[in-house]
């Protein structure tokens, strides 16, 4: 199917086990601190994404501390479109340091929901996750808030955010029992660098509820990139400025552990990009896309430029081979073992290898109403 807003090409992919149809890119604008700009940039970065084909667009309520709702709210309505040609996706989980402005309590979604709202400029989001499971709150609580704000128009779908299998499996089973609005996907992580959770943890969620998921990080916040392929954090990125995600990040790509693995395979990443005539950062988001477990890869950037390159991925994914996907998963060398299949005493085969798509194809179905709708003027 066609962007209706730009001239540009681009994959859709329905989000779980819904209706809603969604760009296999989309924008998220967590913002780090490091840019002093943000506003500009992040508007600029969002107005170009919507031009070259994402519909997708995601933010949060903790980013910034509401800041970046505010900056998307600005964004989108300088977009050439209307509210209900672009995905809007907004997290609750935290936003401010009072007692009850946490977590997944009735009190704090019903007043998150409509803070997130007021800030972002719009009558309703499309999807709203909870940005992580909260263990204190009744899941029951959490589910009955989340299916009051569909019931009142404030959200059209819920969602979870790094939720493991088992707690969206109880999710839906009190959905089932109760005739509640079910949640259709999950927001995690997922790169060439960080496997594990996304295609291990969750396939019983996408094999049973035909959960969908929006991917974050595909580029490693910038490590599959390039520029870290030294080992050292170039200037002018999210890495060197912010105490606190260098900390924690880093420490999971470049701790004294896996520090030399990590430089082994960005550094072969980069050669199988030269030797393909693509940037890094789209071999690896294209990387992400191929999977049909993707239902959108939510990326992010600091400059205009870096939306144009992220989103030329779309041509390598429509061009993937087996030849190259075997390639990267030789470099890597780490392929999620799967689960043993006691039917058969083995090994099941890996998710990712049951899923990657050779033959992924602009949408024909828009191709088909563009001449039904100019057949019938
Ligand atoms: N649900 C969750 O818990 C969660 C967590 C994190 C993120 N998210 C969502 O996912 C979105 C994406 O996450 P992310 O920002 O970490 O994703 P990412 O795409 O892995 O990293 C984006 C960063 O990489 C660098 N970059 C991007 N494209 C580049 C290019 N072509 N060349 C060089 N550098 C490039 C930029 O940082 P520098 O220029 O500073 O290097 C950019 O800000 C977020 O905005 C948010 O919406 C969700």
């Amino acid at each position: 199917m066609e962007s209706t807003g730009s001239e540009s090409k681009m994959v859709y992919r329905y989000l779980g086990n819904s209706g809603l149809k969604v760009s296999i890119l989309g924008f998220g604008n967590w913002i780090t601190g490091h840019d002093p700009k943000a506003e500009e940039t992040q508007i600029e970065c969002i107005k170009k994404a919507y031009e070259l084909g994402v519909n997708f667009f995601d933010t949060a309520e903790i980013y910034g501390d509401g800041e970046a709702e505010k900056i998307m709210g600005k964004a989108i309505k300088e977009l050439p479109c209307e509210r209900k040609d672009i995905v809007l996706t907004t997290k609750i989980f935290k936003c401010g340091a009072d007692v009850n402005g946490t977590f997944l309590s009735r009190k704090h979604i019903t007043e998150a929901v409509q803070n997130s709202l007021d800030r972002l400029g719009v009558e309703y989001v499309d999807v709203l996750f909870c940005h992580r499971p909260d263990e204190n709150t009744p899941l029951e609580e959490t589910i009955k808030a989340m299916n009051w704000a569909i019931d009142e128009g404030l959200t059209f779908y819920w969602a979870t955010s790094e939720w493991s299998a088992a707690k969206i499996a109880e999710a839906m089973e009190i959905c089932k029992r109760l005739k509640l609005h079910k949640p259709i996907c999950d927001q995690c992580e997922y790169s060439a660098l960080m496997r594990t959770n996304f295609e291990k943890n969750l396939r019983h969620s996408y094999e049973t509820y035909k959960y969908g998921t929006t991917i974050w990080s595909p580029l490693a916040g910038g490590i599959l990139t390039g520029k870290y392929n030294d080992g050292n954090i170039p200037e002018d990125t999210r890495y060197k400025d912010n105490a606190y995600v260098s900390s924690v990040i880093l420490q999971k790509y470049f701790g004294p552990k896996v520090k030399e693995n990590t430089l082994r395979i960005l550094n072969g990443l980069k050669e199988i990009a030269d030797e393909n005539n693509v940037s890094m950062a789209q071999l690896c988001l294209a990387w992400t896309l191929v999977n049909k477990d993707t239902s959108t890869c939510i990326f992010g950037a600091s400059k205009v430029s870096q939306v144009e390159d992220n989103m030329k991925a779309l041509d390598l994914a429509l061009n993937w081979t087996k030849e190259l996907e075997e390639k990267i998963e030789t470099l890597m060398d780490n392929t999620p073992e799967a689960d043993l299949d006691y039917n058969k005493w083995a090994k099941a085969e890996g998710r990712r290898s049951l899923r990657v798509d050779y033959d992924m194809k602009i949408e024909p179905m828009a191709a088909l109403w563009t001449t039904f709708v100019s057949s019938s003027e």
